[in-house]
C-alpha cells in the first residue's frame, strides 16, 4: 500500500465476480497508476473523463499511469446526465477500439457517476468485458455510484434502461476532488449520506445532524465520513449484489423522492429529492404509527443541518402518478423502504392507495405547519 498517502481508508469488497479494495483518503490521484498496476496489471490504461474534470485532475491521473508503464489513452465527454446516453457510449467503445485496447487494458473512470457509468458499461461491453477501475470525484460517486457494480446508460424511454453489472477491480476516492465540485452538487450528494446514516449508523446519523459536511473542511475528516458511506453500501451489496432483496433497502426515500425529481421535471437534484423523500415518508410513517415518534423530526433536523429541503408542495396526484410509475413497482403494489428508527428499516409492500395516504400524510405537511 501506498506510504505517502494521506488519511488513507481501505475497504475491501467482497463479490462474486471479484474481491476488490476502495481507498479513500487524500493525494490519492497521484497514486492511481502504481495502485492501478498493483490490483490490475496489464499493458494499456483507457481514461475517460468529462469536460469539467478532464482539465481539473485528467494531467495528474495520465501522468501516474504513465510512471506506472502504461500506454495511456484518454477520451473527454461532454459534462451533464444528457449525455449518458447511446451515442456518447458508442463514442467512447469506438475510441477504445481504435486506441488498440485489449482485455488486457484497463479502463479508468475519471468523474462523477455519469462518467463511472458510461465507462463502466463501455468495460463491461468491450470485448465482453475489460476491467475497470472507479476514480469517483463527485461525492455522489464516492459514496454511491461507483461502489456495487451497476452500470447503465438513459434511452429515450427513461434512465438507466440499458446497463450491466460490472464490478470495478479497484476504487479510488481522493477527497480532495471535493473542493472544486459547484457548491450545489457536493450539497445534493449528501442526500444519500444522510440516507445510509438513516439506513445503518446512528452514531453518523447523529454527527450529520450536529456538523455540516464541508467541501474543504478536514480532509481526514471527509475521508472517515466517505469510508464509513462506502462501508455501508458495501454492507447492503456484498449482501445482495443482484439486488433481489436487502439492496432494495438502499431505496429508502427514493419511491417519493424519485416521484418529486419528475414531477419537477429533473429541475431538482437526486440527492435533494432523496432528501424530501425520507422527511416525507417518516412524517408519513409517523402518521401511521409505523415508527418511532419523533423520528420524522429528527429526519427533518438533519437534512436541514446539512442544507438540504425537508418538503415539496408539488401536487399529491402528480407525485401519486410518477410514484407508481416507478421501476420499482410490483403488480398492484410498491415496495416502500420505511425506517422504524434510524438503522432499523422495513420493507412494506404497499397497495397504490396506502402509497396515496403516506403522499398525503407526507408531502407538503411540513410545510403547511410552518
Ligand atoms: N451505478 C450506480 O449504482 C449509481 C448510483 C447512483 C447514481 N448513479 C448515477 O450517477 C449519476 C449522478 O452522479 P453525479 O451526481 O456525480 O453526476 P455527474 O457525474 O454529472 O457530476 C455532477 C457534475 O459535477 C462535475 N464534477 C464531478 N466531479 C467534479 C470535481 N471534482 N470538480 C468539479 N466538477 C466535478 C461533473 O462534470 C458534472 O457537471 C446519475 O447518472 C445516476 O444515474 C449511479
Ligand atoms: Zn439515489
Amino acid at each position: 500500500m501506498s506510504k505517502n498517502t494521506d488519511n488513507l481508508q481501505v475497504i475491501k469488497v467482497i463479490t462474486r465476480e471479484r474481491p476488490y479494495d476502495v481507498l479513500v483518503g487524500s493525494n490519492l490521484l497521484d497514486q492511481v497508476g502504481t495502485e492501478v498496476r498493483t490490483a490490475v496489471g496489464g499493458d494499456a490504461a483507457f481514461v475517460v473523463t468529462d469536460t469539467n474534470v478532464g482539465p481539473l485532475y485528467l494531467r495528474r491521473v495520465e501522468q501516474s499511469l504513465a510512471d506506472a508503464g502504461y500506454r495511456t489513452v484518454s477520451i473527454t465527454i461532454p459534462a451533464g446526465e444528457q449525455h449518458k446516453r447511446l451515442d456518447t457510449f458508442g463514442t467512447i467503445v469506438e475510441a477504445m477500439a481504435e486506441a488498440g485496447l485489449t482485455r488486457s487494458s484497463v479502463v479508468v473512470a475519471l468523474g462523477g457517476g455519469v462518467v463511472g457509468d458510461m465507462a463502466g458499461f463501455a468495460a463491461a461491453s468491450y470485448m465482453r468485458g475489460v476491467c475497470v477501475v472507479q476514480v469517483p470525484t463527485s461525492l455522489l460517486a464516492m459514496v454511491d455510484s461507483s461502489v456495487g457494480g451497476k452500470t447503465a446508460i438513459d434511452l429515450d424511454a427513461g434512465k438507466n434502461l440499458v446497463g450491466a453489472f460490472h464490478q470495478p477491480s479497484l476504487v479510488l476516492a481522493d477527497v480532495g476532488c471535493l473542493s472544486t465540485l459547484h457548491p450545489d452538487v457536493f450539497v445534493d450528494g449528501i442526500g444519500e449520506v444522510v440516507k445510509h446514516a438513516v439506513l445503518a449508523d446512528a452514531d453518523l446519523f447523529d454527527e450529520l445532524a450536529a456538523h455540516p459536511l464541508s467541501q474543504d473542511g478536514d480532509p481526514a475528516y471527509l475521508a472517515r465520513i466517505v469510508a464509513r458511506n462506502v462501508e455501508i453500501k458495501r454492507n447492503v451489496v456484498a449482501a445482495d449484489e443482484r439486488e433481489l432483496g436487502l439492496r432494495q433497502t438502499l431505496n429508502l426515500g427514493h419511491t417519493i423522492g424519485h416521484a418529486v425529481e419528475a414531477a419537477s421535471d429533473f429541475k431538482l437534484g437526486h440527492g435533494h429529492c432523496v432528501a424530501i423523500g425520507l422527511c416525507a415518508v417518516a412524517r408519513a410513517a409517523e402518521g401511521l404509527g409505523w415508527c418511532e415518534p419523533g423520528l420524522s423530526t429528527r429526519i427533518e433536523r438533519c437534512v436541514e443541518a446539512q442544507g438540504l429541503p425537508i418538503d415539496t408542495d408539488l401536487p399529491h396526484e402528480m407525485l401519486l402518478s410518477f410514484a407508481v410509475r416507478d421501476k420499482k413497482r410490483r403488480a398492484s403494489h410498491v415496495n416502500l423502504v420505511v425506517a422504524r428508527d434510524i438503522a432499523d428499516v422495513d420493507i412494506r409492500s404497499v397497495s397504490v392507495e396506502e402509497l396515496a395516504r403516506v403522499i398525503e400524510l407526507g408531502c407538503a405537511s411540513a410545510l403547511r405547519r410552518s
